[in-house]
């Protein structure tokens, strides 16, 4: 299968990171973040800049789910023991981070500088009604980034759910109507679409590039920040 390669040398990057990679399921991934700490290090080194907006992974679904079983909540409520966890988790990136990052972490996106101090960035949720994925295309619209690089734990988007349907294909690249036609433009707490319907709407409209790839194959995404060939989707 033909692979992608980033036609971009190295710069600001925005990574919307899938709570999952970190949380998987109530536990941290110790060895995730050490593996992701190594390589974002290295990827400084040879030039790079990020921004990490980090969602809620198991955290988050746990809270959402003990909630929900207790009393009748609203979305809104549910989105904000969302929010908090992406802010958990924020912290713990950035404080991984210590040596080279910004020392506070944003959770408004229209307040992140436009120059901030050391290498990386880290934001989390802000307010119900989106996923983190809305904040990291909001930062990267805001200091003029066109890509977003969104890490889950899934190779690509597929025609259908792979886990369900043994005929799913790998969908290679796709334009913003067509990948909005698959997510629609309906929010809801915890949805767990590839990309955001309330993000893709702005990416599209602010004609930006979303490359989705897995967060796990760091070699992948080592391989996409050195112009070498890596796996993914690319939206745009
Ligand atoms: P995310 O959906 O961004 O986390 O935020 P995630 O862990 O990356 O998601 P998946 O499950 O791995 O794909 C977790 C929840 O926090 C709330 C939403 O309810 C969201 O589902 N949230 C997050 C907001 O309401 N607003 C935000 O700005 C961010």
């Amino acid at each position: 299968m033909k692979q992608h390669q980033l036609q971009m040398k190295p710069g600001t990057i925005v990574l919307s990171v899938g709570g999952s990679l970190v949380v998987p399921n109530g536990q941290i991934d110790v060895k995730f973040l050490r593996g992701f700490k190594k390589l974002i290090e290295a990827q400084v080194k040879k030039g790079w800049h990020f921004v990490i907006v980090v969602g809620g992974g198991g955290t988050a679904r746990h809270y959402q789910q003990a909630a929900k079983q207790v009393g009748k909540l609203s979305a809104e409520d549910l989105d904000w023991l969302g929010i908090h966890s992406t802010r958990l988790n924020g912290h713990l990136i950035r404080t991984i981070f210590r040596q080279i990052a910004h020392l506070e972490m944003f959770n408004d996106p229209r307040k992140v500088p436009k120059k901030w101090q050391g290498k990386v960035l880290v934001a989390a949720g802000w307010r119900p009604g989106w996923s983190t994925d809305y904040v990291a295309t909001m930062i990267a619209k805001r200091l003029g980034a066109k890509l977003v690089v969104n890490l889950s734990n899934i190779d690509y988007l597929y025609t259908a759910d792979p886990n369900q349907d043994q005929t799913a294909k790998p969908i290679r690249a796709i334009d913003w109507p067509a990948f909005r036609k698959m997510v629609g433009n309906k929010w809801d707490p915890g949805m767990n679409a590839p990309f955001d319907p309330v993000a893709s709407k702005l990416a599209a409209s602010a004609k930006m590039s979303v490359i989705l790839a897995n967060g796990k194959k760091l070699a992948n995404l080592e391989k996409m920040l050195l112009g070498r060939d890596y796996s993914g989707t690319v939206i745009s």
